[in-house]
Order: structure tokens, then sequence, then C-alpha cells
């Protein structure tokens, strides 16, 4: 199909499962990555899966705005989709000039050169996270926004108002940029192949990776924050959405903007199962599919989390024909496999 996506970040968690998706469908792929939170395992490892040694990746930036401009020299560039960010919320909280800065600039980059470059398909990932804590669910694209409680959350409406501005400016004109922003819910799991997966540093934030970890006796125990929620259960609900599903939604997304398909030049999606699961749901089903017993205990709840949070996917089930598959226990076997796969277990 000729066509050549640039996947920013691509040798992340997200950024390497859907650099397996796009090959899969047939589209070239460009891959870069500063490399600042993660190694090339990833990388590697989408190699091993699609059978190809010769996948361009670069070194780079995107806070360099003369390395990003040099790369839309270097290749024809059909899609972007932009992942390099950083994307821990406590250290956002910590840290605001480096978020800011950092997330920022580099979208900053990547729209100013797309469009210098005769205009670009500009696919961002966004975030539930946007939502804050919703009035009404399951949350639609047209749920209000919330403030937003971390500058990473902020960051992730700021790149959408960005990218929603550059559209309308640019709209039939010679950088013309198109847009699509993919609000993610809870992405977790690994490629089936486990040979791909999450690679947390340090203590994960994440709840999976903390259960995985936890199971295979990197971590002592499991703190469930909050058992006082008004849940059914009394734990959090949160949408988890299986990895590659996640990553096919990109397929289903570039293809949209590719083939002249999207009804407006900019548009928003949910990314989510449409399911609700509470931590401990989550926790029993892991322990169950993987035939184990994770120590866990209750305890307060985490500042900034969010009661319930749940998508309503119809928008991108019907208009991008794309739909949640896997179950969320063929998901956390995924997880399973993956950290028993990086522990040398497997
Ligand atoms: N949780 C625990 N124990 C842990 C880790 C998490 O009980 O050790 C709970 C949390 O309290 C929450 C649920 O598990 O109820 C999910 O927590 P995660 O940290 O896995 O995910 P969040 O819903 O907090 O995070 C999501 C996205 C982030 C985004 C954030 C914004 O994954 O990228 O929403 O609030 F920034």
């Amino acid at each position: 199909m000729d066509k050549t996506i640039l996947v920013s970040g691509g040798a992340g968690f997200i950024g390497s499962h859907v650099t397996v998706e796009l090959i899969e469908a047939g589209y070239g792929v460009v891959v870069a990555d500063n490399m600042s939170n993660c190694d090339m395992t990833c990388f590697e490892g989408v190699k091993k899966i699609t059978g190809r040694d010769d996948i361009p990746f670069v070194k780079m930036d995107f806070c360099d705005a003369a390395a990003v401009d040099r790369l839309f020299s270097d290749y024809r560039i059909d899609a972007v989709i932009h992942f390099a960010a950083y994307k821990a919320v406590g250290e956002s909280v910590a840290q605001p000039v480096k978020y800011y800065k950092n997330n920022l600039s580099s979208f900053l980059n990547v729209l100013e050169s797309a469009s210098a470059h005769g205009g670009c398909n500009v696919l961002f990932s966004s975030s539930a996270t946007v939502y804050g804590e919703p009035d009404t669910l399951p949350v639609t694209e047209t749920s209000p926004r919330q403030p937003a409680t971390s500058p990473y959350g902020n960051t992730k409406q700021i790149c959408e108002d960005i990218l929603r501005d550059t559209v309308k400016a640019t709209a039939g004109s010679e950088g013309e940029i198109k847009g699509i922003a993919l609000r993610y819910f809870n992405p977790i799991g690994a490629h089936p192949s486990g040979l791909i997966g999450e690679l947390p540093r340090g203590v994960p934030n994440n709840l999976v990776p903390f259960i995985t970890q936890t199971a295979i006796g990197k971590r002592e125990c499991l703190s469930i924050f909050g058992n006082d929620y008004p849940t059914p259960d009394g734990t959090c609900q949160r949408d988890y959405i299986d990895i590659v599903d996640l990553a096919k939604a990109h397929v289903c997304a570039v293809s949209r903007m590719l083939d002249g398909d999207m009804e407006e030049d900019y548009e928003i999606f949910n990314i989510g199962t449409g399911r609700p699961v509470s931590v401990l749901e989550l926790v029993n089903a892991f322990e169950k599919v993987n035939g184990l017993k994770l120590n866990y205990r209750f305890a307060p709840r985490r500042e900034g989390d969010v009661t319930a949070i749940w998508a309503d996917p119809a928008e991108a089930n019907k208009k991008m024909g794309w739909k949640a598959e896997r179950t969320v226990e063929e998901t956390l076997a995924a997880a399973w496999a993956w950290e028993k796969h990086i522990a040398g277990q497997e």
C-alpha cells in the first residue's frame, strides 16, 4: 500500500505494539525514539514478531526541532502517530516544567514540520484522563472535559487543543493537517508472543505491572488503594483495554485518515471496552486465569484517583469499524507471560 507512518516514541510500550500492527497491516513504518523511558527490548521484539530486520529506527529527541525537520526531509511521511511524551502523573506534579516543556514542544515540533513539508495526517495519543471524575457513565466523546488534576493530564488537554486549532488553521492550505485524538482508557497486557510488553522503570505506578511484579516476587505485596469507594465492591472501576486491541485502533484510525473516510478534519474517539472492572475484580481475574494467589492488602485511597470511569466506545465501533475483542482474562494471561519472559523464567 506504499504509505509510510512515523511512530514517535515507537520503542515504548504502546508504540511497539502499534508498530507491529501497522507492519502487519502492510504499512511502511519509521520508528523514532529518544529512549528516555525504554531500552531496545521492545524494538528488538517488534523485529522478531514481524520477521523484519529492516525497520527504519531513528534515535532522536522530538524536542529538537531541527532533528524533527530532518526526519520529514529524509522520509515521505503520510501520517504521524505521536506517542513521544512523559507519562508519570506523580512526577508531573513534582516537575511540571519538565512535563510541559517536553510534551508540548515535541508535539509542536511535529506539527510545524508536518505542515511545512506539505501537510500530514496526525494521530495524537490522548487519554481518558481528560474526562476527570465524570458526572455520567459511560463517557462519550462529547462528555465534558474536566480541569486536569495534574500537569501530565493538562498536557493531554492542551495537545488536543493544539491539534484542533492547527487542523482548523491549516484547512485547505498546502500544509494541511488532519487530526485524530484517541482517548485511551487503561491499556494493559502484552503481545501474545510474549516478546513485547510494558517495562516500567523502578516501582510501577500502574496496577497491572504492580500485580505481575508482586506475583513474580519482585514486590512483596500489592496495595489496593481504597476499598470504601461508592462502587459495588468498594474499589475503583476502570475500563482496561488490551494493548493489542488498542494498537489495532491505531491502524483503523490511520486507514480512516489515509483513505479519506474522515467526517471532520479533527475527530476524537474513545478507545475502551465499555466494560467497568474494579481493582478487586481485576486481581481476582488475574489469580484465576493464572492459577495463583496474589499477596495484597487494602490501603488508603491514592490521591487524585477518580472513583469510576469507563468508555462508551460506540463511535469508534461504528465509524472506525474497531472493537475491543480480547477478554480481560486473555489480557491478564498475556501480561503474566510477559512478566515471566522478562524474568527469564520461560
Ligand atoms: N491501583 C492500586 N494499586 C496500585 C496501582 C493502582 O490499587 O499499586 C489502582 C488505582 O488506585 C486505580 C486503578 O488501580 O484505581 C488503576 O490505576 P492505574 O494507575 O493503573 O491507572 P489510572 O486509572 O490511575 O491511570 C490512568 C492512565 C494514566 C493516566 C491516569 C490519569 O493509565 O496514564 O489514568 O488519572 F494518567
